[in-house]
């Protein structure tokens, strides 16, 4: 742990309770899948921007693009080819300033999504490392001489050796597919570049990033082995990681973009992946000076297990308060399954975004789950991830919840496209009519609708997603108690049942329950069905 001095003004900056990220609801955008505007079956900046009323509507606070940069197309656009232009797929430069006009008009924000770890390979730098092995460009990757096996033990995360040879026999680090060289950021050539393209988007209006592998970047500068293999069923990167990830260095960069982002007026964000097991160290990528959010993953990762989740929720919130930061509350995103098929219900997973949007701190939803979008089924032939093919068919991948957005339910491809596009780049099952956001807006029990008034309530009780929360757990049952920062004299409790019984809690009034079967509350006393969630007062 690093133990530089902290300066006073990011710790005043830092801890201001109404900096507007502390508590928003940020919605993720898979672009690729989002809405297509200009009929090539890919969704675009054209299509979202078009779609902007209906995330106003749903009453999130900022939107996150994931990446839409010129790419390989090795790794869904996380592959960089060159950072300050956008893909022809979807826009151009000026379609994203006009986004971010569009958007700020209606009181969204706009964050995109930046690749610091490693480039593409066919980024100019790494074109020219290939070409010759002493240009400055090579010192820009990690690059190893030629040698029988590979330098260390270093495994891809996809699956693999971590190292690939050049054409001319030398080793190359990728973390992830061969496609994404690992940047070497020792070299301050790499951390000045990146400064530019901050600053290229903050300029045009963007109103921060979601920062891709931010616990990486660094590695251990004798590369030495790992000490462990890494698992993806585990809760996230520990020491058997230790020489690729979380290397205190990192935190020196985290600091230099803050500093960045201080040198604009309105204010900018940046949102970390921290993948790290340890939420105590993933705390400290979110201290006074460093990223505004740092991502757990924990409750992600957490099966429908009311232990699970009360343990996740209160070690999340004492990390996070230990350093003054909100916590960052994540249930879906574009690398896990969907959450309606992972709990096993639909009726599941609307319990638990009732959780989700009541705890104190920011809740990122990802694009579909607001429909209850189950994971999809894709056939072989049409999967895309990079992690089906270098595990050979033994990981599935992550195409399931990449699929594009039902907005139509009569329309040809759900109105993902207009009619007479392009078939979807990747193909909507055919019983997903039901999901489409037409079918779902004006019907009271929908799970569109619940998120909608979840929304709108949160912003009402003051208790709800900024407050400070107790949590405790009954068997099956958890239960949180919510209290506003200045004294409200009502706090908010809210309940989830994940056993399988019902139980009777005290409510004196229910504000909000996620299944629309509760009667009551009589007497004082509601039965909470099992894979319930209810917002309540005493
Ligand atoms: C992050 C992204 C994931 C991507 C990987 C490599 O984990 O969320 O989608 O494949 O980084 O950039």
């Amino acid at each position: 742990m690093s133990a530089e001095p902290i300066e006073d003004r990011c710790r005043s900056e830092h801890v201001r309770r109404d900096a507007w990220w502390r508590d928003a609801v940020v919605y993720q955008v898979y672009l690729r899948s989002f809405a297509d505007g200009n009929g090539d079956g890919v969704g675009d900046f054209a299509g979202l921007r078009a779609r902007l009323p209906y995330l106003a509507e749903l009453g999130v606070n900022a939107v996150w693009v994931t990446p839409h940069y010129v790419s390989g197309g090795a790794d869904g656009g996380y592959d960089v080819i060159d950072y300050t232009a956008v893909d022809p797929d979807y826009g151009t430069v000026e379609d994203v300033r006009a986004l971010v006009e569009d958007a700020h008009a209606l009181g969204l924000r706009i964050l995109l999504d930046i690749v610091p770890n490693h480039t593409s390979d066919q980024h100019e730098w790494f074109r020219r490392a290939l070409a010759d092995p002493d240009s400055p460009e090579a010192a820009r990757y990690h690059f190893m001489p030629a040698s029988e096996e590979p330098p260390n033990n270093w495994q891809s995360m996809f699956g693999g050796p971590a190292w690939s040879r050049t054409p001319d026999g030398r080793w190359y680090l990728h973390l992830f597919t061969p496609q994404q060289p690992d940047l070497n950021w020792d070299n301050p050539e790499v951390a000045d570049d990146f400064d530019r393209t901050l600053r290229f988007w903050f300029d045009l209006g963007v109103d921060g990033f979601r920062v891709d592998v931010a616990y990486g970047l660094f590695k251990d500068p004798a590369y030495r082995d790992n000490p462990g293999i890494y698992s993806p069923t585990l809760f996230g990167h520990g020491p058997e990681q230790a020489m690729t990830t979380n290397q205190p260095r990192v935190h020196q960069i985290w600091r230099r973009w803050r500093a960045v982002c201080n040198e604009y007026f309105d204010e900018k964000m940046l949102v970390g992946e921290v993948s790290l097991a340890d939420l105590e160290q993933v705390g400290l990528y979110a201290r006074p000076g460093e990223l505004h959010h740092a991502f757990q993953f924990r409750l992600l990762k957490s099966d429908w297990d009311a232990e699970a989740f009360a343990e996740t929720i209160t070690e999340a919130l004492d990390a996070f308060s230990a350093v003054g930061a909100p916590a960052p509350w994540v249930l879906g995103n574009h690398d896990k399954a969907r959450q309606a098929t992972r709990y096993g219900s639909e009726r599941r997973a609307r319990a638990a975004a009732l959780l989700m949007l009541a705890l104190p701190g920011s809740a990122y939803l990802y694009a579909g789950e607001e429909l209850g979008l189950p994971e999809a089924t894709v056939p072989d032939a049409a999967r895309r991830d990079p992690i089906f093919f270098r595990s050979g068919g033994k990981r599935a991948g992550r195409d399931g919840c990449r699929i594009p957005m039902p907005w139509t339910a009569d329309a040809p491809a759900a109105g993902f496209s207009a009619a007479g596009s392009a078939e979807p780049w990747l193909p909507l099952p055919a019983d997903w009519s039901g999901y489409a956001v037409d079918r779902q807006l004006d019907d009271p029990s929908s799970t569109l609708t619940m998120y909608q008034q979840a929304i709108l309530l949160r912003d009402l009780y003051p208790a709800l997603g900024s407050g400070q929360a107790t949590v405790t757990r009954e068997g099956g049952v958890v239960r949180v108690d919510l209290a506003a920062h200045h004294g409200d004299p009502e706090p908010i409790t809210c309940w989830i049942n994940m056993g399988t019984e019902t139980v009777t809690v005290p409510v004196h009034r229910l504000l909000m329950a996620s299944a629309p079967d509760l009667g009551g509350p009589v007497g004082g006393l509601l039965m909470l069905p099992p894979d319930t969630a209810v917002w309540t007062r005493v």
